[in-house]
């Protein structure tokens, strides 16, 4: 059923980001999707890092929700419009440009990624090419995300049928995964995959 107050927010949101450079990855099936596993999450009061922000839409409607958001994208034209459009929609965010994890510090309640994950030869087009399998981001991330997610964190990623989500989970296996989310496209299944630290990884180290 949907919430009346989350779906004024979105409009608030839809309408702050409508004119994002066309360099920007505006909200396409995949972006709506992982909105729709983070619409079941209460985001109230949480900590949350938004990889990848693109237009902001995700990190936009946690911050309007109450949440403590980081907007973080390699790309600096992305970052400088999320920055204008939560002005626009009067949301407050910190916004950072980095490469995945490399200048985020402390952990996080929550962590989002919408990765490029189109396979592809090169990483020519930094919002869709996923190099080969479209798992170079997806890997890469995985790889630092147990360092930045709060011990009962959890993370969700987009991925699609063409990026052969078994074996991204056998090749994580200090991750239990569970499906949030599916759509059928055109060509491709996507799925938002939800992420926790397996037991013995959570009794380690603090939330610091
Ligand atoms: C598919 S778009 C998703 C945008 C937005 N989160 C959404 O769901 O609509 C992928 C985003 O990841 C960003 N990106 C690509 N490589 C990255 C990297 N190494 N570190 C951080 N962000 C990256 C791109 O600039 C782009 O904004």
């Amino acid at each position: 059923m949907n919430d009346p107050k989350s779906d004024k927010i979105l409009r608030n949101v839809l309408e702050a980001i409508s004119q994002a450079p066309k360099n920007v990855y505006s909200p396409r099936e995949d972006s709506y999707l992982l909105l729709d596993a983070v619409k079941s999450l209460n985001v109230q009061g949480k900590t949350i890092l938004d990889i990848g922000t693109g237009s902001g839409i995700l990190s936009l409607y946690c911050a309007l929700l109450g949440a403590d958001v980081t907007a973080a994208d390699i790309d600096g034209e992305a970052v400088q419009f999320v920055a204008g459009a939560a002005e626009r929609a009067g949301a407050e965010l910190r916004t950072v440009k980095s490469d995945l994890f490399a200048n985020i510090s402390g952990k996080f309640d929550v962590i989002l990624f919408n990765p490029p994950y189109l396979p592809s030869e090169d990483l020519k087009d930094r919002t869709v090419d996923g190099g080969p399998e479209g798992r170079v981001l997806i890997d890469r991330f995985l790889n630092d995300l147990s360092t930045h997610m709060k011990t009962k964190g959890v993370a969700y990623l987009l991925v699609s049928s063409l990026n052969n989500p078994s074996s991204i989970e056998r090749a994580h296996p200090e991750y239990e995964f569970a499906s949030a989310a599916k759509q059928s496209l055109f060509f491709e299944e996507i799925q938002v995959l939800c992420a926790r630290l397996r037991n013995n990884l959570s009794s380690q180290g603090s939330d610091g």
